[in-house]
């Protein structure tokens, strides 16, 4: 029998309501309206398509939108400036500085100089150190739509066994903080290991986030394994036409053979990353203005 397929779509889409609701009756109850800053340095054609999505859907949620476009040349002191204006601008609830930067700006320092209660990609050092420590804070988004994927097929993880393959601060590690703080048993493999088949025979979940086209094969799989495919990568399909491309996830499409749930690419996470910011948004602004919401994204487990 064939994988259920998760339908990303879906799941983002009932995150993006849940997120358009409240925000209505908050700006009811507060006049105040959540806010969502996004900071582009140059014309990467990527980026470009991100942080337009990024406005548009913020809009469509209820929330107000702002852009800050700045040319690629930018100093980083200006940049920095800009920062520091978001950090203080009572409009603004959360904003993200689109990534990749230029190579001459530190991406690193730009991130640590938003406040981290206005970080809604969650990757300041401050909210990646609380993360670990199984604290209450803001987390990456799309490792943050996967565990709301996962949680609606999973009770409970403790005695299930995640691999997580790829280890970037992106998604790897956060993904590997947040099943381990829901006390799973927690693998991860990246490009420098050379056991990743049996790692994935053990393995209830995989989360596979290596940017490798096709790495996971059916055989490696535990058969009703879930598996959360986050590879986005652009192939050639001479199939299509000379010159073509498609994007193809990091998990071989036989694996719908013998895993139990598949999130696949494309159809799969990649919708629930925007959705996540949206519900990180309103966490800060709930946060920020001091309500007692019970926010719908901060994943954490209380330290004990
Ligand atoms: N570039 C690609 N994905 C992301 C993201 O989630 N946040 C930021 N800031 N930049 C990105």
């Amino acid at each position: 029998m064939g994988a259920q397929l998760i339908d990303g779509k879906a799941y983002a889409q009932a995150v993006r309501t849940r997120v358009g609701l409240r925000v209505r009756e908050l700006v009811a109850e507060t006049g105040q309206t959540p806010g969502l800053a996004v900071v582009l340095v140059g014309h990467d054609p990527a980026s470009e398509i991100y942080v337009r999505s990024k406005g548009k859907q913020a809009v469509e949620a209820g929330m107000a939108s702002f852009e800050h476009r700045l040319p690629a040349e930018i100093s980083a002191e200006t940049l920095l400036t800009l920062i520091h204006q978001l950090n203080e601008d009572t409009l603004v609830h959360g904003f993200l500085v689109q990534l990749p930067l230029p190579d001459h700006l530190d991406a690193r320092a730009v991130i640590n100089a938003i406040s981290p209660q206005k970080d809604v990609d969650g990757f300041h050092t401050s909210n990646v150190g609380m993360v670990g420590t199984g604290q209450e804070a803001i987390v990456p988004c799309t490792p943050l739509g996967c565990m709301m994927m996962l949680r609606t097929l999973h009770d409970d993880f403790r005695g299930k066994t995640a691999l997580v393959i790829g280890h970037s601060n992106v998604v790897g590690k956060p993904m590997a903080r947040m099943l381990l703080n829901a006390d799973c048993t927690v693998m991860v493999a990246h490009k420098s290991s050379t056991n990743i088949p049996q790692l994935a025979r053990m393995a209830d979940i995989i989360v596979a986030a290596a940017g490798v086209p096709g790495l996971v094969k059916a055989d490696w799989l535990k058969p009703g394994a879930t598996v959360i495919d986050v590879g986005i990568n652009r192939v050639p399909a001479p199939d299509l036409g000379p010159d073509k491309t498609r994007i193809t996830g990091d998990v071989d499409i036989a694996a719908r053979d013998v895993a139990g749930a598949i999130a696949p690419v494309p159809g799969g996470v990649g919708p629930m990353t925007i959705a996540c910011l949206l519900a990180n948004t309103l966490s800060a602004y709930c946060h920020l203005l001091g309500l007692p919401d019970r926010p719908i994204s901060l994943e954490h487990k209380d330290p004990t």
